[in-house]
Formats: structure tokens, sequence, C-alpha cells
């Protein structure tokens, strides 16, 4: 039996970003809601949406200063009962993302930990003296550039934050720590979430003695601070593996909740993610497709040793955007955007799609004073600027693109009025239409959603696989280039092709020729 969160297709909003509905240019749950139908056209099964709890948004939404209430710039709670009900009545699942390592600053947890050395909180966070010489305790740095420390004059301490200063860590070797944070989650369970994508999970349990982390012998300057050390002593400790089998045996007492891990870590680490006997996080999240070299070759490692990883019982995933990274139609060109959203929605496992990937924004140079993310204010021109994935979803060519009726929080990419949601839809060839035919594919044939695979041609620019399930074979076939590349495949009727004007389909199976940018899906009798 497999479960929705295997054979269905997550997409991830950014709130801020996705549809305004009170004009303050900042996206919102009452926005969500009115655009879910979008969803429901795209046929994708669960919107994860990313943090919209109580924050001071020093970085927008992942500094978190309540774990169970609503900001009020996205709307209230019964805003947020209202969306889970029109998401679950049109079939969808909702999740939402659960920030464990760290809180705000302005949580009253922090508030209360950095009162006083005695206050009972004051073990909720990691407080540590100056090194002997003075100075922070250790060498750690910040992913958002500079010491992972912060002084603390009153109380003659320093707080450990892997993130802004405004992000202090809580110290998950606390027992009250675990348990309010299970609290947290399970207030969301109660309310009828489908589950969480849990943030920056690797890091959320530190070595007990904080030693110095050894530098990276690959630093370059023009790197990011972050990069400066290997995250040995910081990163992927043993003893994550208690928080995570606590997160899913609260997980378990509900029914088909799913819990995804972000976890940055090479796959013979990540895959220790799903826990001894598959009791840990049900997704740890494959990341590798945001970051490899876009090659036939490259892709073919990639799925070889991704499913020579997966322990037994673990099923995969992939992932080709998020709020973090750059998008993928900015680093392989729009006629590519074509071949790589029929990779992610054929590839063995369940895809994570992000919004606006799926009309190919790019995302573009915002100007200097109107930079947000924290991340590139701090490490100008070294740390990527994901503002430019963040831009406003383009809804159609009304004013602002149709996300607000006041100042939209971040500029609108330039190419909106033509490059949005209302003209892809009227569009049989646009990359929006090419979503939506995989989408129902997937629905439509079990080799796609939850099939086999193997790989049968690698060759030149050529990726090939197969997917099987039953009596069902599909052959996809990919030309990642821009000739035209020659492969032997098996005979089989034509189900898709990236192609808009499709050569017949006499000429598919067998000896055939991809076009540059072509991908197709075969259906092989056996
Ligand atoms: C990962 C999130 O995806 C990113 O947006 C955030 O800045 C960091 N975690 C810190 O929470
Ligand atoms: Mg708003």
């Amino acid at each position: 039996m497999t479960s929705w969160w295997q054979s269905g297709t997550i997409y991830q909003v950014y709130p801020r970003s996705f549809q305004d509905s009170d004009g303050d240019g900042i996206g919102d749950l009452k926005g969500i809601e009115a655009r879910l139908d979008h969803l429901v056209a795209l046929g994708v099964d669960a919107v994860w949406i990313s943090p919209i709890f109580p924050s001071p948004m020093a970085d927008f939404g992942y500094d978190v200063a309540d774990y169970t209430g609503i900001d009020p710039r996205f709307g209230t709670i019964a805003d947020f009962d209202d969306l889970l009900a029109a998401a679950h009545a049109r079939g969808l699942k909702l999740l939402l993302d659960f920030v464990p390592n760290h809180s705000s600053s302005e949580h009253p947890w922090f508030q209360a930990s950095r009162s006083a050395r005695t206050d009972p909180k004051r073990d909720w966070y990691i407080w540590r003296d100056p090194a002997p010489g003075g100075g922070p305790p250790n060498n750690w740095q910040s992913f958002f550039g500079g010491s992972a420390w912060e002084y603390d004059k009153a109380s003659g301490q320093y707080y450990l934050h892997l993130f802004l200063k405004e992000q202090p860590d809580l110290n998950w070797r606390n027992p009250a720590v675990q348990a309010a944070m299970l609290d947290a989650m399970r207030f969301w369970f109660d309310r009828g979430v489908d589950g969480f994508r849990i943030d920056v999970l690797w890091l959320a349990i530190k070595h007990a003695d904080f030693p110095d982390n050894p530098s990276n012998p690959d630093w370059r300057e023009g790197m990011q601070d972050i990069d400066r050390l290997l995250p040995t002593h910081s990163a992927d400790q043993p003893e994550i593996t208690g928080v995570v089998t606590a997160m899913r045996t609260l997980a378990d007492q509900y029914d088909e909740r799913v819990l995804i891990g972000e976890i940055y870590l090479p796959f013979d680490r990540l895959v220790t993610y799903y826990g001894p006997d598959g009791g840990g996080v049900h997704l740890p999240f494959n990341f590798e497709l945001l970051q490899t070299p876009w090659t036939a070759q490259a892709i073919a490692r990639l799925i070889t040793d991704y499913e020579a990883a997966l322990p037994p019982g673990a099923w995969p995933n992939w992932v080709l955007g998020n709020h973090d990274k750059p998008r993928i139609a900015a680093r392989v060109g729009q006629a590519q955007a074509r071949v790589a959203a029929v990779l992610l929605l054929t590839l063995r496992g369940t895809p994570t799609l992000y919004a606006g990937d799926e009309i190919g924004m790019t995302g573009e140079p915002i100007p200097t004073d109107r930079i947000r993310d924290p991340q590139a204010l701090r490490e100008p021109g070294i740390a990527f600027n994901r503002d430019e994935v963040r831009m406003p979803m383009p809804w159609n060519d009304s004013p602002n693109a149709g996300f607000t009726t006041g100042e939209p929080w971040l500029p609108l990419g330039s190419d909106w009025r033509t490059r949005n949601v209302a003209a892809q839809a009227a569009d049989p060839a646009s990359l929006l239409a090419l979503h939506r035919d995989l989408l129902h594919l997937r629905r439509k044939h079990a080799a796609l959603a939850t099939g086999d695979i193997a790989l049968i041609a690698v060759e030149g620019d050529v990726l090939a696989y197969e997917r099987t399930a039953d009596d069902e074979r599909l052959v996809i076939a990919l030309n990642l280039g821009t000739t035209d590349q020659h492969v032997t495949l098996p005979e089989g009727e034509l189900l898709l092709t990236t192609l808009n004007e499709p050569v017949p389909e006499a000429d598919r199976g067998g000896e055939i020729t991809l076009a540059p940018d072509e991908a197709i899906i075969l259906r092989v009798s056996r």
C-alpha cells in the first residue's frame, strides 16, 4: 500500500510572494486560498507553505516568535482553518514548515533565557562562557556570515546562532525543549495539518563539548564564511537520531502524516535520516538536482548513487527548486527547463515543485536598494541573493500581475506581462501546460507514480530510463543538450514530447533522433 506522500507531488508556496489579498503587498493565507484552484488544475497533491507563524521577519518567518500562532501579516488562525478546510475540500494536503533549530530572539522563551543566568529557561538555548583568553567560545561560523556567537553583555556569556543573531539556537539536548517543541507539532497535527517540512534538521544537535571545527582546505577568498570550516562538530551529530525518532513517534499517532527533513548532506549521510528501521523522517529532502552539473552523465550518476544508497523500504524524493537556490529556468534556460520538468516528474520518488517554476520564472538581479534577503545583505556579492527566487508570482497581465493591489514587497520579474499563469494556462505550448500534462500522466500511470526505475541509456547528451509497474512499461528519454541526439529505444507509443511541433509518431521507438532540448515519454509493450 502506498501513501499519498509517495504517489503525490508536493508544491512549495513561499507565502509572502504567492498572492496578496489585503493590498499590503505581502502574500497571505486568504491569498493562498484564493489560488488553490491553480494547484488543482496543475495536478499537484500537497502544498507546503513556508513559515506563517508570528515573526519579526528578520529571516522572513524562519525566525519564529510563537510556534502555535499565525502572523497577522498572513492572517488569523481562523483564516488558517479556512485555508486548511478549503485545501482538504479540493483533495489537497497541507504541510507546514517547522523550524526547530532556532527561534526568534523575540520568542518569550529566549527573552526569559537571556534575562538572567539563573532563569529556568537559561538552558533552553545555548549559552557559553567566553574563550579563556576572551572572545567567542569557539570558531563556529554563521550561515549568514561572521561568528555564530553573540555576546550578551548583561550576563557575560555568548549565545549560539547558526543563522542571524536574531535566530538563537534552541538546546535540543534539554528534554524540556523537546517536549515544548513536540507540543507545538501536536497543536498543528490536532488542527489537521498533514505534515511538516522540518527546517535545517541536520543542524538541530551540536557536539556536546563545542570543539572548534577544522578548517576547510578548499575555502577560497570570495566564498561564504560558513565554508571556511568543515561542519564536523556543528552538524549531523549522532544524537540527532533521538530527536527525529521523537518527532516520528508523534507523527505516527496520527493518520498518514508526513515528515520531510531539510537536510543538505551527501547521500550516504542523508539516508541515515530515514532512521533505524525507517523510524525517522519519511522524506529526507534530496537536493542534488539543485546543484548537479546539467549533463546526462552527472544526472545518471545521481540516480544510480541515490538508488543504491536508499535503505530497504525507504521512499525516494527529488527537488528541483526552492526559496533558497537559483531557479531551474535561470540555470538551464527556458527550453531545457521543459526537459527538467519531465525529469522531475518521471523520476522514481516524490517530486517537490517550487511555485513559479511551472511557468519558468527565472529570478533577476534586484536593485540594491530593494534587497531584503538578510543573507545577501550580510555577505553582499558573495552569498546568493534569495530575493531573486522570491519575487511575486505573476498571475495575469493586470496591474502588479494580479499579485497585489498595493506595492509588492519585492519587484515583479520584468517579463510578468507575458510570463504569467493566465497566459500560460491559455497556451497548450506553454511550460505550465507541459506540467499539467506530466502531472496528469503521473496520476494515470502507476509506473510513473510508484513504479520501479532502471537506466537504459546514457550516451552523449541522452539520458533514458524506464519506469515499470505490473504490466506497464514506460520509457523516458531526455536530450540534455542543444544538438540532435541519436539513440535506440524500444518501439512504443508516444505519450508526450516537449516539442510543440512533434515529429510524426511513427518516428518514435527504434532508432530515433531526439531534437535539441527534447524529452519524450513512450509507452512500450512488454
Ligand atoms: C533554511 C531555510 O530554507 C532558509 O530559508 C532559512 O533562512 C534557514 N533555514 C534558516 O531557518
Ligand atoms: Mg497581504
